[in-house]
């Protein structure tokens, strides 16, 4: 399949990376609003470059829009990618507003359009062999599943100075006005609802703890950066969607997280996986 990716920002160079593992991928072109990256990632990389969104959706031999860009983007670009027809895979989190994921994916059905959105550690190692001790009845029936991802103190470690192999710096600022609820619990939440089912209930409590993590001006300047949740499920796979009273974002990614549920059955792990526990990759 041709695929065109747009935002070439720090996470394009990772899905750069990976590509010559995935031949059936092939990269038609990019786009990004800065020509300063779409200049320093042709030059790197040798990548066709549209000159705008509109070329890019035009080329009808890109079947998947692979969108990379901030996260303030991610509606615009998937809406305007769906609508023109294409496949969508986007960053995480796909929107932060729960109205906008549910027309996103109203969007997609309508058009016979796959919608996915990152992260896809549901198919790593780790999780796949998790997966497969629950199916298998290995560890009995779930009662309880305890999940932590800890970013450490990552101002300390010098985020300012990071690049990608192409140049891009870590975007540093817009990661801690973001937080780390709408950046980083989706990471959990996707295995957690693929094995154990639909989330019931959903109680968080988070809070700024470190004020003066940068001498840049932040906008907000005290978005959470600790998080922690308890996360109740049906374990016995029965769906309940009412994420209505919640707030703050837990409530989109539940929504994405039970739709994955309800309509990506087949990323249980496969026959193969099973027998092979702990050597599928994706
Ligand atoms: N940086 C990481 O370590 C990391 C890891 C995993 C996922 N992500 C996710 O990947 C996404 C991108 O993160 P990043 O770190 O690459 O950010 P970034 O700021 O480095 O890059 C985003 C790029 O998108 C471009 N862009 C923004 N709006 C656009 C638009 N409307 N049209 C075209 N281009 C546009 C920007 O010019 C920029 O070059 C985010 O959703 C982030 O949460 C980042």
């Amino acid at each position: 399949m041709r695929i065109a990716i747009v935002g070439c920002g720090y996470v394009f160079d990772f899905y750069m990376a990976m590509f010559p593992s995935h031949p059936e991928l092939q990269v038609a072109g990019v786009h990004d609003i800065d020509a300063a990256r779409t200049a320093a990632v042709r030059q790197h990389y040798g990548v066709c470059v549209y000159p705008d969104l509109a070329a890019l959706l035009a080329d009808g031999s890109v079947g998947l829009v692979v969108n990379l860009t901030s996260i303030e983007s991610h509606f615009a670009v998937t809406k305007a990618a769906l609508e023109a027809g294409k496949h969508v895979y986007c960053e995480k989190p796909l929107v932060t507003d729960l109205a906008q994921a549910r027309e996103l994916f109203a969007l997609a059905e309508a058009k016979g359009l796959v919608l996915a959105a990152a992260p896809s550690n549901v198919f790593s190692d780790t999780v796949q062999t998790m997966w497969k001790a629950v199916l298998d009845g290995a560890i009995g029936a779930p009662l309880l599943a305890y999940a932590e991802f800890d970013d450490n103190p990552i101002y300390l470690m010098q985020p300012e100075m990071w690049r990608s192999a192409s140049g891009a710096p870590w975007p540093y600022t817009h990661e801690y006005e973001s937080g780390c609820t709408l950046e980083h619990a989706g990471y959990h939440l996707v295995w957690l609802c693929a094995i154990l089912g639909p989330a019931v209930s959903v109680t968080g409590f988070s809070k700024m703890l470190v004020a003066d993590k940068t001498d840049v001006p932040l906008h907000p300047a005290d978005t959470p950066d600790f998080t922690v949740g308890v996360w109740v499920g049906n374990f016995d796979g029965s769906a309940m969607r009412d994420v209505s009273g919640l707030s703050g974002a837990a409530p989109v990614w539940l929504e994405l997280m039970n739709y994955l549920n309800q309509k990506w059955p087949s990323v249980k792990p496969t026959s193969s996986a099973r027998s092979s526990c702990g050597s599928t990759r994706c």
